[in-house]
């Protein structure tokens, strides 16, 4: 039998090559639930999660999307039982030195996108050596949103943009919308398109809350470790269905 993401490893027919969203988002909720539902540990679902995550990463890659932003951590989530934010706090280390070889290889340029500095520092390491890795790779361009709040991310960017007044580097008149969001930490993949968000939940929860501001919505009732390919071409499929006005008529 051939698998589901074998089928699917083609743009689908039904999708507009020139329609692709360029940059895609995802709010990967549903995991604890998930694996609950199977009478199964939470950390069951990150961990399958993380699968998922790599196959729609593969995927964006196979069907020519340039830009994937995936919420692995919010700076919310430090409440979670200690025991979870141990385990997702190793899992990601674990990932990201198992994938970086393959990320290499598959010309994925990877970037950390949070208040780095709180994370525990051999994760800080191997986000470093892997963002480093991957600086000039250029296919997908795959950030990962950790101890992530995009509250937190628009005062750090007005912190910023305050000193540059005060030690005369820039004049208030100078601040604008393109000045403001080179100082953000999505200053080089922009605002995403379309914005996914699995487990039926209608909020955004503190995420990219500047660069959504025009983005296509989707969210589907399935928990991300059920999302898959097929999920996906739906969302796409929703998406080029829309009509992108940007405010105007
Ligand atoms: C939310 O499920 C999901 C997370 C906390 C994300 C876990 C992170 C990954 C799957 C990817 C890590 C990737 C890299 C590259 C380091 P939840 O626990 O909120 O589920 P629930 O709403 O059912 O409780």
């Amino acid at each position: 039998m051939i698998a589901k993401e074998t089928l699917l490893q083609q743009l689908p027919q039904d999708l507009d090559r020139a329609r692709l969203p360029q940059h895609v988002a995802v709010i990967m909720d549903g995991n604890g639930r998930w694996a609950q539902r199977q009478g199964l540990p939470r950390i069951i679902g990150h961990r399958r999660g993380v699968d998922v995550l790599k196959d729609i990463l593969r995927c964006c890659k196979d069907w020519g999307i340039g830009a994937l932003t995936a919420y692995a951590f919010s700076s919310e989530n430090w409440g979670r039982p200690l025991e979870e934010v141990n385990f997702l706090m190793t899992l990601f280390e674990r990932v990201l030195r198992q994938e970086l070889n393959e990320m290499i290889a598959e010309n994925v340029r990877i970037r950390f996108l949070g208040n780095l500095s709180a994370l525990p520092e051999s994760l800080q390491k191997e986000i470093n050596r892997s963002m480093e890795a991957t600086r000039d790779n250029r296919d997908v361009r795959f950030s990962v949103a950790t101890n992530y709040g995009g509250r937190q991310e628009i005062v750090q960017a007005c912190r910023a943009i305050a000193e540059q007044v005060k030690n005369g580097s820039i004049e208030p008149e100078q601040i604008d919308e393109s000045l403001f969001a080179r100082h953000l930490y999505t200053s080089d993949v922009g605002d995403p398109d379309l914005l996914i968000r699995t487990s039926g939940e209608m909020r955004i929860s503190n995420f990219l809350l500047w660069q959504v501001a025009y983005s296509e919505l989707y969210v589907t009732n399935t928990l991300w470790p059920d999302f898959d390919r097929q999920e996906f071409r739906s969302a796409i499929g929703a998406y080029q269905k829309r009509n992108r006005r940007f405010g105007k008529l």
